[in-house]
């Protein structure tokens, strides 16, 4: 276990360390935070050859077995996906781990939105490489991350430099140098061990709560708030559409939509997030730095959209991008559930989108 400043940290210690070269492959999921789409940087840089998985209309993979059977060159190679998608709520099948590491990749789990609400059995499934953000397991906006990973597939890596800390000697007169064993080769510099001291009793507080129950809890709510929204839909005034599974099965607490008027227009995300914040509601605006999950929902992957963005360059503004592609979607609204998280928060933020939908039905 390497504690990091956060699962991006973690990403980027795997990411500037795998053995990329031009006979290595790196296939990412087309669901990818871009803490982990920022491999590619790397892989690109050393020659290897990139591949996506892409997403189907409930942004589920499609036919990953294929793609781990079909794509792999010679090299070390990488596939990375998260476990569940902070973007949609999806959960990919963690047999994925075992079906790719049968076909000689290494695999990077990101496992930062699914352990929250789930648990990740090392002894059933062990991928290379688990990332996550310690704070987020216990609901806290910020602290460590940390980069589990496998021995073997730690001493696989290259570390391209070292630190105060990673190091078992440094020579300046000749040049050279001899890193730590492990993981203490990759804690560089002083920890943040003021931090750190409070991630064992804090995840002690987690592991205690009943995980069962909270799945069932985040469960019954996520499928309460899909319910609602059906409700809302019925009423005619308002339609609001999911971005991912439509129902509570293979997906976590995080449920991703747009609000759409009477006429089929979307509302804006931004103008939405801002009507909830003045409603007490926090809920988030926008791709949620997952943006293959947003393309595939809205359709951004086409040249259109590519030489929008090439046409804006500097001026880039989501609004601006949005009115470049005359008014379409290019962000959601999202709503997230854990420990947390009760019935009358899924009321309070139904009753909302009921009063968005009224206003919006109303003759102006
Ligand atoms: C799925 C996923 N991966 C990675 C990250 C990055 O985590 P951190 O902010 O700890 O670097 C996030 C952050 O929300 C996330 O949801």
């Amino acid at each position: 276990v390497v504690l990091t400043a956060n699962a991006s940290a973690a990403c980027r210690l795997v990411a500037e360390a795998f053995p990329f070269g031009p006979d290595s492959t790196l296939l990412l999921a087309a669901d990818n935070h871009n803490s982990v789409n920022g491999t590619r940087e790397h892989a690109r840089r050393a020659g290897a050859r990139l591949a996506s998985i892409p997403l189907d209309d409930s942004l589920r993979l499609v036919e990953p077995e294929r793609a781990l059977r079909a794509r792999r060159a010679r090299g070390p190679s990488l596939f990375a996906f998260p476990a569940q998608s902070n973007f949609s709520g999806a959960r990919h099948a963690l047999s994925l781990v075992t079906e790719a590491q049968r076909h000689g990749w290494r695999v990077l789990l990101d496992a930062a939105s699914y352990l929250p609400t789930a648990d990740l059995d090392l002894r059933a499934v062990c991928p290379d490489f688990v990332v996550l953000s310690l704070y987020k397991i216990i609901g806290h906006p910020t602290g460590v991350g940390a980069l589990v990973a496998r021995n073997d597939a730690l001493r696989m890596l290259v570390r391209p430099w070292f630190a105060g800390g990673t190091v078992r000697w440094v020579s300046v007169a000749h040049g050279t140098h001899r890193l730590s064993d492990g993981a203490e080769a990759y804690e560089d510099g002083t920890p943040a061990f003021g931090l750190a001291g409070g991630v064992a009793p804090a995840l002690h507080a987690a592991v205690a709560a009943d995980r069962d129950r909270l799945a069932r809890h985040v469960a019954s709510l996520t499928g309460a708030l899909l319910d609602g929204f059906a409700g809302i839909d019925a009423r005619g005034a308002a339609r609001v559409r999911v971005h991912g599974p439509r129902g509570a099965h293979g997906r976590g607490g995080t449920v991703a939509f747009t609000v759409h008027a009477p006429d089929g227009r979307a509302i804006p995300y931004w103008t939405l997030e801002t009507d909830a914040r003045v409603a007490g509601i926090a809920l988030r605006g926008g791709c949620f730095c997952n943006p293959g999950c947003a393309e595939a929902a809205f359709g951004l992957g086409t040249p259109r959209a590519a030489e929008c963005l090439r046409a804006l360059g500097d001026d880039f503004t989501i609004p601006r991008f949005a009115a470049a592609l005359g008014g379409a979607p290019v962000g959601a609204l999202r709503v997230s559930f854990g420990l947390g998280s009760v019935h009358a928060d899924v009321a309070r933020v139904l009753a909302w989108l009921a009063g968005v939908a009224e206003r919006h039905a109303r003759p102006r």
